[in-house]
């Protein structure tokens, strides 16, 4: 609660009466308030600082209520918006809620409405505050999600690679009961077959060669609190079995161990497969499938939630800008066009990393499309299936936007500075150093 409690709450209203009231009442509350007197000051005041959430009134001269919650939502993104209507008709509140209004409250109301109002705005806004979504779908999922969190449901949780798959399972571990115990991440596909089975499930000391001490399993590890068992889709089929007498018997075995350990943990598994598929085809045992899949959550792609790209586009700007040091403050609407239709192959992730470019890229207040482009020309190699092509070009680019700067490049790139000059080398080129 606390970062969103020291943001202010900026109160909209032509009323001065109104205004002071609602700052007596939001102080008592224990909030900071700025006060505006209508929606052209209160967009100014957006810019300029940032605040935990806005409360409006509805009626208002120079800019009404609606346009003003528009305004909100387009430049500004999902800021929470608690209403205040007038009039008290049913079909106003409605009209408030589809123009993207969290909640509204009727005049006249009680200190102890509002204070209702803005806790659970407030308490929401908290839950929720890592995974940015417009998108219906997407709210459906995180609002299933917040329900399911308290129960010891294992969760499978489906999508492509960079959609979110990890933020939501750490989500669910936040909301739970568990949130104060372990949240440990397995990921399947990295650990070579024949040392995943000691990674999960810990050995004795002599179990085979090369075990020279006991190790402590992940599952162990993550007792009282929440495995993630990342690309479960990659586990052999030897491995699904043991995993399969775990979730069925709550205990483990070391491998060289005696006794079974009992282990209390809440399972969430992730695939970027369709397990079912997997299923079908004899890859995944259907047994294992239906353990698991207690409860499936699919998450769809960014591309077929395009509401979501200038929300999140907008988020990663502001963001990379505090980080990289820099001044930017929008996109041109070229800019914005190019990425609302591109296919986001990598989803979130491949948004990220390109605005983290594009921002550093930046020149002026607003991302263009050439600070976009470049990775098209490295997306061209990629799609032709030249990934050594595209990672060259992408180096060289990059060493050229930074003027020969390998370490600033390898910020950017994120990679280390002696892959940089391992590259370099490998394709004959120097850059002067810096
Ligand atoms: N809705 C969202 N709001 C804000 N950030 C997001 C959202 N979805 C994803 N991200 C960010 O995008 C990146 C990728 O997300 P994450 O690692 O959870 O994806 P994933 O589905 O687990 O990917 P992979 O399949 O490649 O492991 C992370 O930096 C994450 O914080
Ligand atoms: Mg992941």
């Amino acid at each position: 609660m606390d970062s969103i409690k020291t943001k202010p709450i900026l109160v909209v209203d032509d009323s001065p009466h109104m205004r002071m009231a609602l700052k007596e009442a939001l102080q008592k509350l224990g909030h900071r308030v700025v006060l505006c007197e209508n929606g052209v000051s209160a967009i100014e005041k957006l810019h300029q600082h940032e605040f935990s959430l806005i409360l409006t009134d509805m009626k208002m001269p120079k800019m009404d209520g609606l346009t003003f919650l528009r305004e909100v939502r387009q430049s500004i993104g999902n800021l929470p918006v608690l209403v205040i209507t007038g009039f008290g008709t049913i079909e106003n509140a409605v009209e408030t809620m589809k123009e993207g209004a969290t909640d509204y409250i009727m005049k006249p109301f009680s200190f102890e409405i509002l204070k209702k109002a803005i806790e659970n705005i407030l308490i929401k806004a908290k839950q929720n505050k890592e995974i940015l979504t417009n998108n219906p779908k997407m709210q459906n999922i995180i609002h299933i999600i917040n329900n399911l969190a308290l129960s010891d449901i294992t969760i499978l949780i489906q999508g492509e690679s960079g959609t979110g798959k990890e933020l939501l399972a750490r989500q669910i571990h936040r909301l739970s009961k568990r949130s104060g115990r372990p949240f440990v991440a397995v990921n399947c596909a990295a650990i070579p077959d024949n040392l995943l089975e000691s990674e999960l499930f810990g050995h004795e000391k002599g179990a085979f060669t090369g075990a020279i001490e006991r190790k402590i399993g992940k599952f162990e590890l993550a007792k009282g609190g929440t495995i993630l068992l990342d690309e479960i889709g990659e586990m052999s089929m030897m491995l699904q079995a043991k995993l399969l007498r775990v979730l069925q018997e709550r205990e483990i075995d070391r491998i060289g161990g005696k006794d079974s350990i009992p282990v209390d943990v809440r399972v969430i598994a992730t695939t970027n497969k369709d397990l079912y598929k997997e299923c079908m085809e004899g890859r995944f045992r259907e047994d294992l499938y239906y353990r698991l899949n207690v409860f499936p959550v699919n998450i769809p792609p960014l591309r077929e939630r395009p509401d979501d790209i200038p929300l999140l586009a907008i988020h990663f700007m502001k963001k990379f800008s505090v980080s990289l040091n820099k001044e930017v403050q929008g996109f041109s609407e070229d800019a914005m066009c190019l990425l609302k239709n591109r296919q986001w192959r990598g989803n979130v992730r491949e948004l990220e990393n390109v605005l983290q470019r594009a921002v550093f890229l930046c020149k002026g207040s607003y991302i263009e499309v050439d600070d976009l482009l470049i990775e098209d020309e490295v997306m061209g190699s990629v799609k032709s299936g030249n990934l050594k092509e595209a990672e060259k070009r992408l180096i060289l680019q990059t060493l050229k936007d930074v003027n020969g700067n390998k370490t600033k490049a390898a910020r950017v790139l994120g990679i280390s500075v002696r892959t940089i000059r391992n590259k370099l080398n490998e394709y004959g080129k120097n850059f002067p150093e810096v």
